[in-house]
């Protein structure tokens, strides 16, 4: 098949773990007789720098023309002084929103050959595979903000259809896996969490009659994440609240270098993917960022907006392989171990997947 993947390499690490994903993407295309068309445009920092905007209108007509749109990270201490007029982030925040990429897919499922990397007991990680749907687009993130000497204010609004469509989404994904789906809010504080909490308590009984379904207040998700992670299957929850459990979800997998995601509207078409961390400004142009979750991110595109299984099967087996053959770079590097630079770990990777038997 030929398609578009616009690329957005955006700050820091990101254009150094981008170029990983990049090279790999063209040696699966190699590999299964397809053609991809890589365009790169400008996001965050770097779009703030050529051109004064975040998000340049040629980006997001890039990004809207687009089959898949893979990103890098964005942000750095350079534009974030306390009175910038604008920021790197608000650049990927009004993407999602324009793009209406309302639900945001974190899987987190630790690699047996880095359980060690984690700071939890591997006893405890062992049968965790957890994916996490993160509402993209609405809640605090988006409401009204404002400003005066004294105070602020940052509202955070849900409509019922913003998160009918979302849980819908997660209810169907969890029964494709195990069958389990943990909706997570504040309901004992936060009116947007009652109503969160009423539309999945309509929707589930009634459209997913065969799925077990829970409701957990966020401070206990957190803490059960660390202390029973197993029990997860999928979990549902509003947009901060997404943001915040995934950060600590990923020191399961051991590294937030490892953790991929995938950002989706109401096509499979024009998702966007992504690795969850950040852009890394104190490793930034070292070449020793982990490209694991990008390359994962990748494989997440393949998967789910090109439709293409067997390709998004063969890069992440060829990640997990040189995970196994313990290619790791530095933050997941074995104690005294040398660790592989970010080119090392993505040429293994494109080894592997040239090796392997079809
Ligand atoms: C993420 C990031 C972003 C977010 C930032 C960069 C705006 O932390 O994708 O998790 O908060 O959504
Ligand atoms: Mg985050």
């Amino acid at each position: 098949m030929k398609a578009r993947i616009a690329v957005l390499p955006g700050d820091g690490i990101g254009p150094e773990v981008t170029a990983e994903a990049v090279r790999a993407l063209t040696a699966v295309a190699g590999r299964f007789g397809h053609e991809f068309q890589f365009e790169q445009a400008l996001l965050g920092g770097a779009a703030i720098d050529a051109t004064g905007e975040a998000l340049p209108p040629a980006t997001l007509a890039l990004c809207r023309s687009a089959d898949a749109i893979l990103m890098g990270a964005v942000g750095g201490p350079k534009w974030s002084a306390p009175d910038a007029k604008v920021r790197p982030e608000q650049g990927l925040l009004s993407l999602r929103k324009a793009l209406g990429l309302f639900a945001n897919l974190r899987p987190v499922v630790p690699h047996p050959a880095v359980l060690d990397a984690s700071p939890i007991k591997a006893e405890l990680l062992k049968g965790v595979d957890i994916m996490v749907v993160r509402e993209l687009t609405g809640g605090i993130y988006f409401g009204d903000k404002q400003r005066t000497d004294t105070e602020a204010v940052d509202v955070c609004r849900y409509s019922v259809a913003e998160i009918e469509r979302v849980v819908r989404l997660a209810a169907r994904l969890a029964g494709e896996r195990r069958g389990k789906l943990t909706s997570v809010d504040k309901a004992n504080v936060l009116e947007t969490s009652r109503l969160w909490r009423a539309v999945v308590e309509r929707i589930l009984p009634g459209e997913f009659p065969k799925l077990r379904y829970e409701h957990m207040l966020v401070d206990a998700a957190a803490m059960h994440l660390i202390r029973k992670p197993a029990d997860f299957d999928v979990i549902v929850t509003e947009n901060m609240f997404g943001d915040i459990l995934t950060d600590e979800a990923s020191m399961l997998a051991g590294s937030l270098g490892l953790l991929p995601s995938a950002s989706l509207g109401e096509q499979p078409r024009g998702g966007l993917y992504e690795p969850i961390h950040g852009s890394a400004p104190d490793i930034a142009g070292r070449g020793i960022a982990n490209p694991y979750a990008t390359l994962l991110s990748a494989a997440m595109l393949l998967k789910l907006s090109l439709g293409l299984l067997a390709e998004a099967a063969a890069l992440e087996s060829a990640v997990s392989r040189v995970i196994d053959a313990g290619v790791r770079p530095a933050d997941i590097a074995a104690r005294g171990a040398r660790a592989a630079t970010t080119r090392e770990a993505g040429d293994a990777v494109i080894a592997a997947l040239e090796s392997a038997h079809q």
